[in-house]
């Protein structure tokens, strides 16, 4: 790998970290007050308590962050890079939003510079907010995803991104062919699957986009090549799921729309599931799909509020997305803190609101590693800091701001005070980024 230093480093910290679901296990995660990572070649070589690290290494050379925390770097399964520049765009639902904003934004991709300024900057946005990999809409244009790979290669990051396939219901600038979007994402994916540290995502933008010949050609590619992820967006608004069931009238609902073109694999990422049929549930549980939750996107396009508590009860690997551009942050712990919401509302439209969990301090810190890089089937390489792990992580400083400072003086317990900083945590207590157990330079 490259620009990783051979020598090894250490950092003191506290350490935060988990080896299971909590929900699953009551000892999923560790916590030491006091510990020191070792980095070797930008890998974890150890995690151990200060202590007994400094009476084997008396002179050894540390890196001190004492006083703040550290957790592995999150994981954002669902965002687009192209609409970094149109966050926060006033006042429509899904489908109005993405004729009167998406698409022409999306359509300056056609210029690579402009692709690439935009990549630069997003990259830097999601490692200013403790991000480190992400799985990333393109446009459709070739040269968005060439752009992308290129910034993200020179940072060394894990990234998985895709083409976007989409020839039909758009502005006529921004749509491909089957054929077409075939034979570009097949160059893509032969290029830069697996180069250095990313991956490639068969990326057909939602069924609306996609003509059925289209999704066979994805289909095809997902064939060919066995390890590509896919990435779609499913069931994500009510005017939507209608569209789609009126172009595919002989699918039985909107997930047998990506089914019948064999669409389905263990590695297939979908965005969103709100508005899931029990069929669908089932399906996505048969094939061991992963799911999105994308709490600030849902909300801000008033979408609905997504089932995290079904898809657990049913064993489906979720993560959690920004969603940016029609998310409003990049921010994990603001998709957190509003993940948390929707969890709370959900109560008020159930039968019986005595059944439905609040989300859990701890299980929202698992989403936002481990549990995102298992949805990702990355758990091996990325997710907490077993040995051999690659050493992409994010110092969290308590006392970032005032009111932080203040909750957290006045909380007793450890989970208190992650609670509070998914709720009142955001870009500014992030004090750094590491990627290959490099301090990253974001100014
Ligand atoms: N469905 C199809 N395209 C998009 C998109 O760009 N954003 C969201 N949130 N949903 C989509
Ligand atoms: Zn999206």
């Amino acid at each position: 790998m490259t620009n990783t230093s051979s020598k090894a480093k250490h950092i003191r910290a506290s350490f935060f970290h988990f080896f299971e679901d909590p929900n699953l296990e009551s000892e999923a995660h560790q916590f030491i007050e006091d510990g020191i990572l070792s980095v070797e070649n930008g890998k974890v070589e150890s995690l151990v308590p200060f202590e007994a690290f400094q009476i084997e290494n008396p002179d050894a050379i540390f890196e001190d962050y004492s006083g703040k925390l550290i957790m592995p770097g999150f994981v954002d399964m669902h965002i687009h890079y192209p609409q970094t520049e149109m966050i926060a765009a006033h006042g429509e639902e899904l489908l109005q939003w993405l004729n009167t904003y998406t698409f022409p934004t999306e359509t300056k991709f056609k210029d690579k510079k402009h692709a690439r300024k935009i990549a630069d900057f997003f990259l830097k946005q999601l490692l200013k907010n403790g991000t480190t990999t992400a799985l990333v809409f393109g446009t459709v244009h070739p040269q968005s995803v060439e752009a992308f790979f290129e910034a993200a290669e020179k940072m060394n990051l894990r990234m998985i991104c895709g083409k976007v396939m989409m020839d039909r219901n758009a502005p006529e600038e921004l749509l491909d062919t089957a054929e077409s979007s075939y034979e570009e994402s097949k160059k893509l994916i032969e290029k830069w699957h697996k180069k250095e540290r990313l991956l490639y995502a068969v990326t057909p933008r939602f069924a609306i986009t996609s003509s059925p010949e289209q999704l066979q050609k994805a289909g095809k590619l997902l064939k060919e090549f066995s390890d590509v992820y896919l990435h779609t967006h499913l069931s994500e608004n009510k005017s939507e799921i209608e569209f789609t069931k009126s172009l595919f009238p002989e699918c039985k609902n909107y997930l047998d729309v990506f089914q019948q073109a064999n669409l389905l694999q263990k590695r297939s990422v979908f965005a969103h599931g709100i508005h899931l049929e029990e069929n669908e549930w089932k399906q996505l549980q048969q094939h061991d799909c992963s799911l999105a939750f994308c709490p600030t996107s849902n909300l801000f396009l008033g979408s609905g509020l997504f089932n995290l508590q079904k898809a657990e009860e049913l064993n489906i690997k979720v993560g959690l997305g920004t969603d940016v551009g029609a998310g409003t942050s990049f921010s994990i712990l603001q998709t957190l803190n509003e993940a948390y919401k929707v969890t709370q509302l959900r109560k008020a439209y159930a039968e019986n609101p005595s059944t439905i969990k609040p989300l859990s301090a701890l299980k929202s810190f698992y989403l936002a590693t481990l549990g995102g890089a298992k949805a990702l089937h990355l758990d091996h390489v990325i997710g907490n800091f077993e040995e051999g792990k690659e050493a992409d992580f994010v110092v969290i400083d308590w006392k970032a701001t005032d009111l932080l400072k203040f909750r957290i003086e006045n909380s007793s317990t450890f989970e208190e005070k992650l609670f509070a900083l998914q709720i009142i945590g955001d870009d500014r207590v992030v004090e750094a980024t590491y990627i290959l157990g490099e301090k990253q330079n974001l100014d």
